[in-house]
């Protein structure tokens, strides 16, 4: 889809004309029903409804996916009401419609745009095809506290991987074409800020200091919008006191004035509303009021814009022009997605539910999306042939709707592949397979089958345990403040380790956990941030060495909780810890004196080093990394700077390496990260082959928000790293020196 903000001159003014023209015979009881999004929701379409859409009450609607549905709504719309001004029909279509896709957190373990975005367009074909043309996705905020829920949803705690994994999603929902039957507009949220909840704990309040809003937070919306974004959702949270959905910070002087986008804003789930239960206003009326003159487009599920937005314009309080403002946006949205030429759907509900690109885009991505976080004395991969006898234990082996995850309102559970189905397909009849859920789910504290799982243990060759979280343990409204494995799961390993067999734990969840605890317990560790459909047949592929793991951590996995925020690209501070300035709690001495055990940034309980880090992931083949080179000591800032490395499969087996280069900016107007991811690329290589991989820095690249939020490039001093996680030890130089005057 050509983006309403930088699409061709010719179909933007024939959009403006077009948009000018019918806001010039538009009411403005009818301009207030376009800024007015109502839920359907299932069963019969409520009579209020088809009143208020035949009066031009209603601009939007969502959550009704059946197409008659839709079709009808549209039909109302078109010839039953005065202007015949179609709906947009909204779903949170977030990671795959019928066919699920890994969950935004699993998706970014493949820091593959090119299957993110493959991944976003079957979801807007099977969505489009039940008359959904808006989805609300991707959610890119920055997620940097595994506590959260919604970092399931999330893209990880980075924001340049989240950014070009945002914009690989928008390009995959809107396609090329405006609003044909295989696109869907897209919805960049939650703007902004909403990752960092206090405590992680979700629709807390955020405290975020403009110039770490604006470097850390903003940078994926603003990608998003370059790629022609059509939409974005404003975030519950208090952002410094002001909630994101009356914010004119970020609604007026962000959005509009700096970034220039013309696209539509609109309220999440009734928080228009909820401003009085956050103390901003005391009516529904001020509400109304201060999230329009803020820059609000449309309230999602909300009646405080169809109640008041009326009177406050003929009472003088808030003006006309702010009204055909909002109203413009979403006209001009609905003539860019071509929803006046083509509003129906031609689907039929017998159509078939997904297909098989679909479900292979499914499989590739969940087999992309898992991380190999332990493999020691190479267990993995087991051999198919003589693997005869395997103990699939644990709550997830089987399971089908959980193995989704969060956030699938329309995912249908019959079409997963668990992992027990496909490594029964897989190892076929000749193989014993016993499998134990020994849990009734992850949360049991009592191990009900553990008898059943130490004895199927004690059989098989090695044993494979599925431990981790139900889906319903991550996503909105689900944050955890103790986030290791839980209930009995770890107990369960340990038991099974005491068999003697090898033991490979798959961990299912929707966000990093804390296996800190259960690591030794354990001889592999596969991580699958909800695999989705495919997950099964993904799994089992990489246990079997079908596929070599190519999945990299887009968070951070702690030690312990109390370690959190911690996260790659942290700041060096003035007294940054070695491992040799720090002394942890049972190395004290009982009468240590007080300055003993290093004065320096660091847990006496927990060190300073996460358990995994930013970017890390093992293959089945190992790659080794030499001969950094930049292609010149000095860059000035207006030039680019070429970084290559050799890159060399030493393992015995094809496999992927994601290769990452990271900048660290010695010195600058405000402190900068220790590391900061500024490319990357997936390098596919055979054993003993080489590749030399190159990287063009520009000095753009360079560039942050300084001490004054302006985006600048600063000359100084600059190193580089370039490996297979944010640890990454080959190390370079260079100096950026101010361009020559003209
Ligand atoms: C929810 C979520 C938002 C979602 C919306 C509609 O509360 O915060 O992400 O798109 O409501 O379901």
């Amino acid at each position: 889809m050509n983006s309403v903000t930088v699409s061709s001159s010719a179909s933007t003014a024939a959009v403006e004309d077009r948009v000018r023209e019918l806001l010039d015979r538009m009411t403005l009881t009818e301009k207030v029903g376009q800024m007015s999004q109502v839920n359907v929701g299932d069963g019969p379409v409520q009579d209020f409804l088809v009143d208020d859409i035949r009066a031009g009450r209603i601009g939007s609607v969502l959550n009704t996916v059946d197409a008659n549905v839709v079709n009808e709504l549209q039909r109302l719309a078109l010839e039953e009401s005065r202007l015949g001004i179609p709906l947009l029909v909204g779903r949170d279509v977030i990671h795959g419609f019928r066919t699920v896709m890994p969950i935004p957190l699993g998706q970014a373990a493949t820091w593959n745009p090119d299957i993110v975005q493959d991944a976003a367009r079957v979801a807007a074909q099977e969505a489009a095809a039940c008359g959904v043309n808006w989805t609300f996705a991707p959610m890119i905020d920055v997620a940097r506290d595994p506590r959260w829920g919604r970092i399931a949803e999330s893209l990880g705690e980075d924001p340049l991987l989240t950014a070009v994994l945002g914009a690989a999603m928008v390009r995959g929902f809107q396609g090329d074409t405006p609003g044909g039957q295989q696109s869907v507009a897209a919805c960049g949220k939650h703007f902004a800020g909403y990752g960092a909840a206090e405590s992680g704990r979700d629709y807390a309040a955020t405290n975020i200091p403009e110039n770490e809003l604006r470097n850390v937070h903003l940078r994926p919306f603003k990608a998003a919008i370059d790629a022609g974004l059509c939409s974005v959702m404003t975030s519950f949270s208090d952002v410094d006191g002001v909630p994101a959905t009356a914010n004119s910070f970020l609604l007026r002087t962000v959005l509009r004035e700096e970034w220039g986008f013309r696209g539509i804003a609109v309220s999440d789930w009734d928080s228009v509303k909820q401003l009085n239960v956050h103390g901003l206003t005391a009516s529904d009326r001020d509400a109304a009021f201060e999230a329009a003159s803020a820059g609000l487009d449309m309230e999602m599920h909300g009646d405080a814009f169809r109640h008041h937005l009326e009177d406050l314009v003929e009472q003088g309080i808030l003006s006309p022009t702010q009204i055909d403002s909002a109203v413009a946006n979403i006209l001009r949205i609905k003539f860019s997605l071509g929803l006046f030429d083509r509003p129906l759907t031609t689907a039929k509900p017998e159509d078939p539910t997904t297909s098989e690109e679909a479900l292979a885009i499914a499989r590739e991505s969940a087999l992309q999306s898992i991380v190999m976080l332990k493999n020691e004395h190479r267990v993995l991969p087991l051999s198919p042939e003589s693997t005869r006898s395997i103990a699939l234990i644990g709550p997830l082996a089987n399971a089908a709707r959980d193995q989704l995850g969060t956030w699938i309102f329309d995912g249908d559970p019959a079409l997963s592949v668990t992992p027990v189905q496909a490594i029964q397909s897989l190892l076929g009849p000749a193989a014993t397979i016993h499998h134990v859920p020994a849990l009734e789910t992850t949360r049991s504290r009592q191990i009900t089958g553990l008898d059943e799982a130490l004895f199927a243990a004690r059989q098989a060759d090695v044993v494979v345990a599925f431990v981790g979280e139900e889906a319903i343990l991550s996503g909105e409204a689900h944050s955890r403040a103790d986030i290791h494995l839980p209930g009995a799961q770890p107990d369960l390993l340990r038991q099974l380790k005491a068999c003697g067999k090898p033991v490979v734990a798959v961990v299912m969840a929707g966000r990093p956990l804390v296996l800190t605890d259960v690591v030794d317990d354990v001889d592999a560790i596969l991580f699958a941030a909800h695999p989705g459909t495919m997950g099964g047949p993904a799994i089992a592929d990489l246990l079997f060495g079908i596929e070599s793991p190519s999945g990299k951590l887009p968070a951070t996995f702690p030690r312990m909780v109390g370690q959190v925020p911690i996260y790659y690209a942290q700041k060096n501070t003035g007294r940054p810890p070695t491992p040799s300035s720090i002394v942890l709690i049972d190395d004290i001495d009982a009468d240590a004196d007080q300055l003993s055990t290093g004065m320096t940034a660091y847990h006496l309980d927990a060190g300073f080093t996460p358990l995994f880090p930013f970017g890390f992931g093992l293959s089945y083949a190992d790659f080794e990394y030499t001969n950094l080179r930049l292609s010149a000591a000095e860059m000035r800032t207006d030039e680019s700077l070429d970084i290559s490395v050799d890159l060399t499969n030493t393992g015995d087996c094809v496999a992927t390496e994601v290769v990452q280069l990271y900048v660290r900016d010695l010195v600058g107007s405000v402190t900068r990260p220790v590391r900061e991811l500024k490319a990357f690329r997936r390098v596919r290589l055979a054993p003993g082959e080489r590749n030399r991989v190159t990287f063009c820095l520009h000095a753009d690249d360079l560039a942050f928000f300084d001490r004054n939020n302006r985006l600048a490039v600063e000359a100084g001093e600059f190193h580089v790293w370039v490996g297979g996680s944010s640890a990454a030890e080959l190390k370079g130089a260079f100096v950026l020196r101010e361009s020559e005057p003209a």
